[in-house]
């Protein structure tokens, strides 16, 4: 089984605000198909997103990061390999207020706490022959893999997707998958051919 988390996560501020960004979930159901079509069985975690899953893929949806944290940890022990696609908020409100808070004129202050990272506390649950992807989005291109070797490392991966924030609002993505001791740099293409070279890696990992 391949398991992906996918799309944004939403953090509720209370009850008709919250904090996301720009994820589209685009490129986890990309990575889906690809999984899909490699013969595996697929379920992608998935947070609020307009987009079709791909047929054949079971869909878990969730909204926050915690919920998206508690449906990728009970799945990882049954996955053979996890690809964290997903782009999680990375802070949320420590309380949701029960009612909108009113407007006034004056600065709203707003304290946040850290949520935690998925991908990487399924990858401390790790067991022989699992193999764990992570992506890594940056706005600064000149440390992007940089960047993306510490998160390789820091959050215990096989294989991490580094790209720039352009893949965000866009069906195209240009990323340099970053291994243990090997880089590639991979021309501007559709996400769709990205997944399947992602997904090539994974079965070739996992081998
Ligand atoms: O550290 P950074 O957020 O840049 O790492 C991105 C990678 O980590 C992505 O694979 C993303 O899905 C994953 N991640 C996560 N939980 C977080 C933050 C990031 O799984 N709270």
């Amino acid at each position: 089984m391949i398991l992906i988390s996918s799309g944004p996560t939403r953090e509720p501020l209370d009850p008709v605000r919250f904090l996301t960004n720009a994820s589209s979930g685009a490129m986890g159901f990309a990575l889906a198909a690809a999984a899909k079509a490699s013969g595996a069985r697929v379920v992608v975690v998935s947070g609020p997103t307009h987009r079709t899953p791909p047929a054949g893929v079971a869909v878990v949806r969730v909204t926050t990061a915690l919920e998206m944290r508690r449906e990728v940890l009970r799945r990882v022990a049954r996955a053979h390999a996890v690809i964290g696609a997903a782009a999680v908020t990375d802070w949320r409100a420590p309380r949701v207020a029960a009612h909108k808070i009113k407007r006034y004129p004056a600065s709203l202050r707003l304290t946040l706490v850290p949520n935690p990272d998925i991908i990487k506390d399924a990858a401390a649950r790790r067991r022989p022959g699992q193999v764990f992807v992570g992506f890594a989005l940056e706005t600064r291109r000149a440390a992007t893999l940089d960047y993306a070797r510490a998160k390789l490392v820091g959050k215990g991966l096989d294989l991490v997707v580094a790209n720039g924030s352009d893949a965000l609002a866009s069906d195209r993505i240009r990323a340099t998958l970053v291994g243990r001791g090997w880089t590639r740099r991979l021309p501007s293409q559709p996400k769709s051919r990205v997944a399947r070279i992602v997904v090539a890696e994974v079965v070739r990992l996992l081998a």
